[in-house]
């Protein structure tokens, strides 16, 4: 348990960062119904990895870690629940979107998916991978004690 939940943690996150990276690359003007197909699947991907993620991070709070008193007490793990809770809310948008798009694309549809909407659509993948990026920095802090 020691080893493999903080190891499953670890690959929870390589495959929320990896799913968001191929969203943000196959996400431009001009989308075909192949890669919106691509799009739903690796966002499928992205919920499951969220799910390890959150689920080891439970097991790493109140079974195998420091004691769930050593992370409450810092603030900075507050923090890193709260960003945790921001990028799943902030996933909604896309999660809604591309499952449109596929519906669209399953009805033999070509669904029109205008410029703007593709890059209000980046800007939430954007903002999730910065939260992905400041999270390991809270994370490797708090399993120092830094922050109480
Ligand atoms: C994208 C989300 C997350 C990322 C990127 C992330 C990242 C990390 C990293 C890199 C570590 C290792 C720190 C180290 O040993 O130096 C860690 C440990 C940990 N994480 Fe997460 N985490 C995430 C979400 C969560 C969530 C949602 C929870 C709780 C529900 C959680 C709870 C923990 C705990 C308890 C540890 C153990 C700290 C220790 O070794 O004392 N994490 N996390």
């Amino acid at each position: 348990m020691e080893i493999i939940i903080p190891y499953l943690h670890y690959l929870g996150i390589m495959a929320l960062m990896g799913s968001l990276i191929a969203e943000h690359l196959i996400l431009k003007p001009g989308i075909k119904n192949t890669q919106i197909k691509s799009l739903a699947g690796i966002d499928l991907v992205y919920g499951i990895a969220a799910i390890v993620v959150l689920a080891t991070g439970l097991l790493r709070w109140f079974v195998v870690g420091k004691g769930s008193e050593f992370y409450l007490s810092n603030p900075l793990f507050h923090t890193k629940l709260t960003l945790f809770v921001i990028m799943g809310i902030l996933s909604i948008w896309p999660t809604i979107r591309f499952l449109r798009w596929r519906r669209g694309v399953n009805k033999g549809e070509t669904p029109d998916i205008s410029d703007k909407l593709i890059k209000s659509t980046l800007m939430f993948i954007r903002i999730e991978l910065l939260i992905v990026a400041i999270i390991p920095l809270l994370a490797v802090m708090i399993a120092r004690g830094i922050g109480m």
